[in-house]
């Protein structure tokens, strides 16, 4: 017979169909058990009614434990009160595998316990709905930059530099030679810019950060664009298109995903452009009259952040950062150079920074200049340097984090429940 999944129940009312999953869950009233199926789509009831089977069948229905793999064959019938509205009579039941006493059970089980457990904690339904969105969010934000026209550009994973901080570099030997995993594909990107125009990259970064937050991961995946003949207004102008199309996709094709997880979806709903801008020292004002008491010159922290974010009711960015708390290749403000064109751009409801990013540096000497402050190897990024003696243009560009990004549109406490598999300061397993 042939398989119908589970969301696709509802086109085969009254008909005899076979479903493949696993047991999510079991009741008992009498002679009747219903046995809640999942199969990665959704999930369904089965109702099993002594009188109406086999006794061998009957038997197997009692003998099932949570998470067997089983096919399941019978009648679907509408029944408003079931999810879905659909439920199924079972008319055969065929166990693949009787599963061992399974260790996630309905009862609550402390974060450390389910993180060892993550490979099989990804089947519960609040996993499932976050990747699902996960997934979509990922191709929302290739669909943006696929439909206006960027070229897909993909970094290497190896660099023999560092793009970001050095003190958050992973090195690994390189047959004998000393390389990096990439914290940002923005280097590469920029070189490709020059060749096409507008581009963007799409992968997995690391970021050696020793830090314990709910924001930071080891390994996280980014989207970055950058554009050529383009400057920091009009890379702000990119970003909040790009977040307001990916916000609405999600709201418009995972609302029932959004609503199970208990997102509340009014700020969401207010996801368009254009959003606030506001200066790094008017940020300051805004914290001062907080109580904090803000040195100029320091990058914000989360608490910071979140304290910004009370005043704000969407996204927001922060523009004109002191250059010393910035990357090496931020294009400094011609009429004040000790600031940084660039931006981050602000979550609202204190999921703070979901993206970095700001004009270039496009003159060779300044970026020289630049290296040598920073205490890098001008050696390692002369093919870099190379870009600003050949045609170099004002290009500006940003990194959006997809963990960051999830988490705020998801409503997560923790950016671990955000990516299938997370590698944190004190987890590489499983
Ligand atoms: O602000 P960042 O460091 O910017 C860059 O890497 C630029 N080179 C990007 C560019 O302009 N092309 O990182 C960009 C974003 C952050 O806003 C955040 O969303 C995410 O990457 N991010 C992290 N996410 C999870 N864990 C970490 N440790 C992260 N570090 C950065
Ligand atoms: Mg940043």
């Amino acid at each position: 017979m042939h398989r119908v999944f589970i969301k696709d129940l509802a086109l085969y009312e009254g008909k005899e169909v076979k479903i493949c999953g696993w047991l999510y869950n079991k009741r008992s009233s009498g002679k009747i058990f219903f046995l809640i199926i999942r199969d990665g789509t959704g999930i369904v009831q089965v109702i099993v009614s002594k009188n109406d089977i086999s006794p061998e069948i009957f038997e197997a229905s009692e003998k099932i434990t949570q998470e067997s793999s089983c096919e399941i064959i019978g009648i679907v019938k509408k029944e408003p009160r079931s999810p879905g509205g659909i439920e199924i009579i079972l008319k055969d039941l065929k166990i693949i595998q009787i599963s061992l006493d399974y260790p996630i059970s309905p009862k609550e089980h402390g974060t450390d316990f389910l993180m060892d457990h993550r490979h099989l904690w990804l089947r519960s339904l609040r996993q499932q709905a976050i990747l699902k969105i996960r997934s979509e969010l990922i191709k929302a934000s290739r669909d943006y930059f696929d439909k206006e026209d960027y070229v897909l550009i993909d970094a290497p994973i190896l660099t023999p530099s560092s793009c970001e901080d050095t003190t958050t570099l992973f090195k690994t030997d390189y047959f004998g030679e000393d390389a990096y995993l990439s914290q940002s594909g923005q280097l590469y990107n920029e070189a490709a810019a020059m060749a096409f125009g507008k581009v963007y990259c799409f992968g997995p970064t690391f970021r050696a950060e020793k830090s314990k937050t709910r924001r930071h991961l080891m390994e996280f995946w980014m989207i970055e664009p950058e554009i050529a003949f383009c400057r920091l207004e009009e890379n702000m102008q990119i970003q909040e298109n790009f977040i307001s199309f990916i916000i609405q996709r999600i709201l418009s094709k995972l609302e029932k995903e959004l609503i199970f997880l208990g997102r509340n979806l009014e700020p969401l709903k207010k996801v368009i452009p254009p959003f606030p801008r506001i200066s790094y020292d008017e940020a300051l004002e805004i914290l001062r009259k907080s109580g904090i008491d803000f040195k100029w010159g320091g990058d914000f922290g989360g608490g910071d952040e979140t304290i910004l974010a009370e005043n704000f009711d969407k996204p927001f960015f922060v523009s004109h950062f002191p250059a010393i708390c910035k990357a090496f290749y931020m294009k400094q403000d011609n009429l004040k150079p000790e600031l940084a064109l660039a931006s981050d751009l602000l979550a609202p409801e204190g999921y703070g920074e979901i993206i970095g990013g700001g004009e270039r540096e496009d003159n060779l000497e300044i970026l020289k200049g630049k290296i040598k402050a920073h205490n890098l190897n001008e050696e390692a990024y002369k093919w870099y340097l190379d870009l600003r003696s050949y045609g170099s243009v004002p290009h500006s560009g940003f990194g959006m984090g997809i963990e960051r990004c999830l988490s705020w549109i998801c409503g997560l406490e923790h950016v671990r429940e955000s990516i299938p598999f997370p590698r944190m300061l004190t987890r590489l397993y499983p």
